[in-house]
This record gives structure tokens, C-alpha cells and sequence, in this order.
């Protein structure tokens, strides 16, 4: 458990982000929780998509798709450790009706029922099989999606919040997005306008998509 020390190594250095070795994952980052609005707001349909949440942390985003009822989910993280510890029990307590059940407080003692009917939810294996996990380098995670997506599948929607802090990756990134999104495929990026002390932010990731694409990539605000 805990075996690539992230969370040690996270605290002995009083940061959030240790580039190469922890890049974050083990926080809910605030955009997260804009691009959650954006989706009520702008009703965005996932409904039978297969959704890539990429840089995944605890997977808010993803779970978001799978209660949209998206076909399937891949979820991916720099750190295995933020997969195994964090994503996949995300998951389990928000999609199937096990966790719903332990989160409701059914098995415990409480006394009060929940003030509104849980939304249905399936069993842990049924969301399970709509699911699949990765951690790595982008770079070689592509590699991966690309070889395990029998027949080649590419992703209709790939989410990703505060991923474009560092422009040393912007290169993987962008590979990555340009690889594994379809055609009429769509991607949703959250960040920050700048991020200070590191460097990235959404004018330089712009700047950077539009020199390596010369149009073939359309951004809105
Ligand atoms: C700041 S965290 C954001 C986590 C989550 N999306 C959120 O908003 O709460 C950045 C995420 O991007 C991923 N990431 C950053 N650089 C990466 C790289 N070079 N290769 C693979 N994943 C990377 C990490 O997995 C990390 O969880």
C-alpha cells in the first residue's frame, strides 16, 4: 500500500506537486468543480460516449460521465498509488448501489433516512465493467490506451482539470489528446489562467496547441 511514497514524500516536502514523481493527484483541484458546473450548466449529454478522464486524481469528473450514463470510462493518473487508494474507491462508493448503500448509512445504526431517493445505481460489477484504470506518463499511456482498446477505440469526450500547470508536458499532452480523441470527439480542459511558481496556464497551452496544429484543433473559451 502506498508504495511509491507519494504521500510521505508529498508532506516531507510541504508541496502539492513534485514533478516526475507526484503531480497532484491526491487533492480534489478547484477546477474540477467548474468543470462539474459547466456540465449542468451547458447540459452536456454523456449518455452512451466513452469518455476518457485524463489526470483523473479522485475522478470526479469521470464518475460525473458514468452517472451520465456514458458507455464506458477510462480513468487515468500519473500515479498508481492516486488509482489504487483513491479513483477506483471513489468509483465504487459513487456509482454502485454498494457504495451508495454504505454512504446512505444503511448499514450503520442511523436512525434517519436520506432526505432524497438515491439515484439508481448498479452493482459494483456492472460500473466496473464499464470501467478501466491506468496510471503513467502520458506519453506511454497512450501507447497503452491504444493497444488495449480492442478494436481501436478512440474516446467521443476526454475531460481534464489542472493539467496544463507544467509546459514541460505540454508535448505528452498534447500527443496524447491528438491520439486518442476521435475524429467529432471533444475535449473539456479546466485550469487556471496562470500557474505561478510553475509556468503553464491556458494562454501558453493555446499558444502551444495552435503552433503544433495550425488549425485543425478548434478551441472555444
Ligand atoms: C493537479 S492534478 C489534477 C487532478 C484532478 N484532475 C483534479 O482536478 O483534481 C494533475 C493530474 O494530472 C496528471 N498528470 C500531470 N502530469 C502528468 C504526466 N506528465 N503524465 C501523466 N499524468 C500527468 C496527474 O495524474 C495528476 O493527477
Amino acid at each position: 500500500m502506498f508504495g511509491e511514497g507519494i504521500v510521505s514524500k508529498s508532506v516531507s516536502s510541504h508541496s502539492d506537486l513534485i514533478p516526475g514523481v507526484y503531480e497532484g493527484g491526491l487533492k480534489i483541484w478547484e477546477c474540477t468543480f467548474d468543470l462539474m458546473d459547466y456540465f449542468s450548466e451547458a447540459e452536456i449529454e454523456f449518455t452512451n460516449k466513452t469518455v476518457l478522464d485524463l489526470g483523473c486524481g479522485a475522478g470526479l469528473l469521470g464518475i460525473a460521465a458514468l452517472q451520465g450514463k456514458a458507455a464506458r470510462v477510462h480513468f487515468q493518473d500519473y500515479n498508481s498509488t492516486v488509482i489504487d487508494e483513491i479513483t477506483l474507491p471513489n468509483v465504487v462508493a459513487n456509482c454502485t448501489s454498494e457504495g451508495r448503500r454504505m454512504g446512505s448509512g444503511k448499514d450503520r445504526k442511523a436512525s434517519k433516512p436520506p432526505s432524497k431517493r438515491p439515484r439508481k445505481a448498479e452493482g459494483s460489477s456492472d460500473v466496473l465493467n464499464r470501467c478501466r484504470f491506468f496510471s503513467g506518463e502520458w506519453s506511454q499511456v497512450s501507447q497503452l490506451l491504444l493497444n488495449s482498446n480492442k478494436p481501436c477505440l478512440k474516446y467521443d469526450i476526454i475531460l481534464t482539470s489542472e493539467t496544463i500547470y507544467n509546459p514541460d508536458y505540454y508535448s505528452a499532452l498534447h500527443d496524447t489528446l491528438a491520439q486518442l480523441l476521435d475524429r467529432n470527439g471533444r475535449v473539456y480542459l479546466a485550469s487556471k489562467v496562470h500557474y505561478f511558481g510553475v509556468g503553464g496556464g491556458v494562454y501558453l497551452f493555446e499558444k502551444f496547441i495552435e503552433e503544433r496544429n495550425r488549425g485543425s484543433f478548434s478551441s472555444e473559451a
